[in-house]
C-alpha cells in the first residue's frame, strides 16, 4: 500500500502566470495590447496571479485620493477584461506584506551596479529629477519579489519590462546558487505584436499613461469619438502609402495596433489599403480599436459602481495571494538564517 502511494504519478503542476500593472494613471491601449490582453488568454489556460502594483506607483509622487481611486479602477479593469476572480488570484500589492518583506531581503542580494544600469531608472530619474528616491532605484528588486514569491513560470509583459525580467532571473539564480533551489526561474512572455505600442504624437516614444499630452495615448476608457479623433490626428509621414517599413514609424505603429485588433498580418493590411491613402486607413484603425475596447469599457462601467464587490474581490485575492507568498517567504527566511516567528 505504502509502495503504491510512493509510485503513484503526481498530477503535473499547472504553470503559474504572474503579472502586475501600476495604478499610476488610466491604463492605455499600450497596456492593453502589450500586456492585459495576454493576461486574459494565459489566465484562462494557466494558474494566474495578477496584481495592482500600488507599492511601485509611489516611486513617483502620487496624489493620495487619486491613487486610491485609480487602484480600484485598475482592479475593475482586470475584471472587465474577463479575468475570473474565482480562478485567477486578483489582488492589490500592498495588501500582501510579503512583497515588501521579500523585496528588503532581495535588496541585500542585488548589487548597486546592477540597478544603476536599468534604463527605466535612468529615464525616470531624468523625468523626475526633483525626486530620485531610493524606491525608484530599487524598483526592479520589488518587481523580482512580486514574481518570485509566486514561483511564476511565465510573466506576460510589454517589451519595456524585459530588462526588469532579466534582473529578476539573475537575482533568483544567485539566491538558488548561494543556498539551494528556492525560486522558479521566470520566463518573460512578450507577444509578437503589441509588445511596444508607441505614442500617437511621437512614434519614437512608448505610449505611456503618464504622458502629459493626452493626444499621445488612447485610454482604455476613452469614448469611441475620442478614440477616432486621436487616431485621426496621429503623426504619420507624407509618403501616403500603407506598408510596414523603415522611416515609417507612425504608420508602423498604426499597423501594429490594427494587426493586434484584427489578427491580420502586415501583408494583408498593406493589400487591404493599397492605393487608399492614410485617411481611410486611420478610420479603419480607429474603428477596430473602438470595437476591441467596447466590451471592456461596457463591463468596466458596470463594475466600477459596485465598490463593495471590488473590495470583496480584493480581500479574497489578498488572502489567497498571501497563502502562496507566505510559503515562499518562510522558506527564504529560514535559508538566510532568520529565527522564524
Ligand atoms: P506598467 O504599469 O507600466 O505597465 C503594465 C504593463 O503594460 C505594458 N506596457 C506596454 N506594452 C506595450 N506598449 C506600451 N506602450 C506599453 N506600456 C506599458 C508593460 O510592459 C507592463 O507589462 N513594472 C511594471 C509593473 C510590475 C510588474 C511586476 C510586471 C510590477 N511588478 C511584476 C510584471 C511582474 C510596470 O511598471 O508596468
Amino acid at each position: 500500500m505504502d509502495n503504491e502511494k510512493k509510485t503513484a504519478p503526481q498530477p503535473e503542476r499547472k504553470k503559474r502566470i504572474l503579472s502586475c500593472i501600476q495604478p499610476s494613471g488610466i491604463p492605455t491601449l499600450g497596456n492593453y495590447l502589450g500586456a492585459l490582453k495576454n493576461w486574459k488568454t494565459l489566465g484562462d489556460e494557466f494558474d494566474g496571479a495578477f496584481a495592482v502594483a500600488d507599492l511601485h506607483a509611489i516611486t513617483v509622487r502620487q496624489e493620495p485620493a487619486k491613487l486610491r481611486e485609480q487602484t480600484l479602477q485598475v482592479l475593475a479593469l482586470l475584471l472587465a477584461i474577463g479575468l475570473d476572480p474565482e480562478k485567477s488570484i486578483l489582488f492589490i500589492q500592498s495588501h500582501v506584506p510579503a512583497h515588501a518583506q521579500l523585496a528588503w531581503i532581495l535588496n541585500c542580494y542585488t548589487q548597486f551596479g546592477e540597478m544603476s544600469r536599468m534604463t527605466q531608472f535612468k529615464d525616470k530619474s531624468a523625468a523626475h529629477a526633483d525626486n530620485v528616491n531610493v524606491g525608484l532605484f530599487s524598483y526592479p528588486v520589488l518587481m523580482a519579489a512580486d514574481i518570485l514569491l509566486y514561483q511564476a513560470d511565465l510573466v506576460p509583459v510589454g517589451a519595456d519590462q524585459k530588462q526588469h525580467l532579466e534582473i529578476a532571473r539573475d537575482i533568483a539564480n544567485r539566491f538558488n546558487t548561494l543556498y539551494s533551489p528556492t525560486f522558479t526561474i521566470p520566463e518573460p512572455y512578450i507577444g509578437k505584436q503589441g509588445a511596444r505600442v508607441m505614442s500617437l504624437q511621437n512614434p519614437l516614444k512608448k505610449m505611456s499613461k503618464s504622458d502629459p499630452n493626452p493626444k499621445s495615448f488612447i485610454s482604455v476608457f476613452d469614448e469611441p469619438a475620442v478614440i477616432l479623433k486621436k487616431i485621426k490626428s496621429a503623426v504619420t509621414d507624407c509618403d501616403g502609402k500603407v506598408f510596414y517599413g523603415d522611416g515609417k514609424d507612425g504608420i508602423n505603429n498604426l499597423m501594429g495596433i490594427y494587426a493586434c485588433c484584427t489578427g491580420k498580418t502586415y501583408d494583408e493590411i498593406a493589400a487591404e489599403f493599397d492605393g487608399q491613402g492614410y485617411g481611410v486607413f486611420k478610420t479603419a484603425v480607429g474603428e477596430a480599436v473602438v470595437e476591441e475596447l467596447r466590451p471592456v469599457r461596457e463591463q468596466y462601467a458596470h463594475l466600477l459602481n459596485d465598490k463593495a464587490y471590488l473590495k470583496e474581490v480584493a480581500a479574497k485575492g489578498a488572502e489567497r495571494a498571501s497563502r502562496v507568498a507566505d510559503r515562499t517567504l518562510q522558506k527564504v527566511m529560514k535559508k538566510v538564517g532568520f529565527v522564524l516567528p
